[in-house]
């Protein structure tokens, strides 16, 4: 049968978005084990999913949240009474979306590429000299025009989706202490484990030279959000901090705005068929920060808000995660705060103690 060139094209486009997009392809996912169950799936909304949970008093910082999962996200946190520090590369694009959303809610610039950036941003929500209850790292960037594009020689994807949210956590690692239970929610990608290279990262050269593509280098710095959160996750235990990382599904947002428009095409096609609404798309980012469900539960991975593992994947590899700490460190070096253990244990004493927080 003759295949018209619309429908080739669009067959075409559909195929090439397809790792980061689609559902189907074969691989295992099993429930994690020891994480409690919650009763909603992909079709829960980010209002369903925080229903009844009061956030008054605490603070959310929620970065890019000038579109898609990260307004959303912005917005259910403020209507369920959190303070919501909205981040964007234009101030004023994040004050326009700060305007928009009922509650409390403070823009901020923030340009992940940009480590200088990343030191002012977080510098000044520390000096508002209160804890951060939630940090949900959902900026993110995709795109290139297949053209492999190098700042200060650091792959783009992997300095802007990876580098620059590790740089702000470490600096507001304190202020996330100093909360009842801080949350660090890494907003990751199933292109994790579909688009990622097959070898996991790539150690011997983070720029993907050899066979780059803007999707490989999407799911690289996604595996490496996944990965940095797992080892977070071990590096707080003992502390009253989590980290899980997540899928937040396949939602039409802005976020191919920078692929070539073949991409665009397919992913646009593949959203409209099998997509989310961006409601559902905030709805595991909401879940994981607010769940009373998930108080213990860290270094996990959800999808549809539950916890999974995925057999034949990098995405609970310790080793990899450690190694990438390692290497992420060296490379942000001169921007990192160091973070002493005992203060921190102390601190927790003191609040054990004194009981102060909440349940
Ligand atoms: N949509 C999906 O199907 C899907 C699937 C899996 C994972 N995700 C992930 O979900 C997260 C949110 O994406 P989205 O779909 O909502 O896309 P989006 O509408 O494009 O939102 C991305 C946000 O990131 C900000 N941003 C982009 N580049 C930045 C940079 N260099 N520095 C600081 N902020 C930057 C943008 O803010 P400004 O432009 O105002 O700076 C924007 O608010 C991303 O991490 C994405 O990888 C999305």
């Amino acid at each position: 049968m003759m295949m018209d060139r619309r429908r080739f094209i669009g067959l075409s486009a559909a195929l090439a978005a397809a790792p980061l997009a689609t559902s189907c392809g074969g691989y295992d996912k099993i429930p994690a084990q020891d994480v409690p169950r919650s009763d909603f799936d992909e079709d829960s909304t980010a209002e369903a999913v925080t229903e009844g949970i009061d956030l008054t008093g605490k603070i959310a910082v929620v970065t890019g949240c000038t579109s898609g999962i990260g307004f959303e996200t912005m917005r259910v946190l403020a209507l369920r009474g959190a303070w919501v520090i909205g981040t964007s590369r234009s101030l004023e694009r994040a004050r326009d979306a700060c305007r928009q959303v009922r509650g409390k809610t403070t823009p901020l610039q923030l340009e992940l590429a940009d480590f200088d950036s990343v030191v002012r941003c977080a510098e000044t929500i520390r000096a508002l000299n209160s804890p951060v209850d939630i940090l949900v790292l959902n900026a993110g960037y995709w795109g290139g025009g297949n053209d492999r594009e190098l700042i200060d020689g650091v792959e783009k994807h992997f300095r802007i989706n990876h580098l620059g949210h590790f740089v702000l956590v470490n600096r507001l690692l304190d202020r996330l202490f100093f909360a009842w239970q801080g949350r660090i929610v890494v907003v990751a990608s199933r292109a994790a484990y579909r688009a990622a290279p097959d070898s996991g990262i790539r150690f011997d050269d983070l720029t993907l030279e050899p066979d780059y593509s803007d999707s490989l280098a999407y799911g690289h710095s996604k595996l490496a959000n996944v990965l940095f959160s797992l080892e977070l996750g071990k590096l707080l235990r003992g502390t009253r901090i989590t980290s899980n990382a997540l899928h937040p599904g396949l939602i039409n947002t802005e976020i191919d705005r920078n692929v070539n428009r073949l991409l665009q095409f397919g992913f646009g096609v593949l959203a409209a068929l099998r997509g989310k609404s961006v409601e559902a798309g905030a709805a595991t980012s909401c879940f994981v920060a607010t769940s009373p469900l998930l108080g213990s539960t860290s270094g996990r991975y959800f999808e549809d808000c539950n916890a999974i593992e995925v057999r034949e994947s990098h995405l609970q590899d310790m080793a990899m995660a450690d190694r990438l700490w390692v290497v992420s460190e060296e490379m942000t070096r001169d921007y990192l705060v160091k973070h002493e253990r005992p203060d921190w244990n102390e601190f927790e004493n003191g609040l054990r103690k004194t009981g102060k927080g909440g349940a």
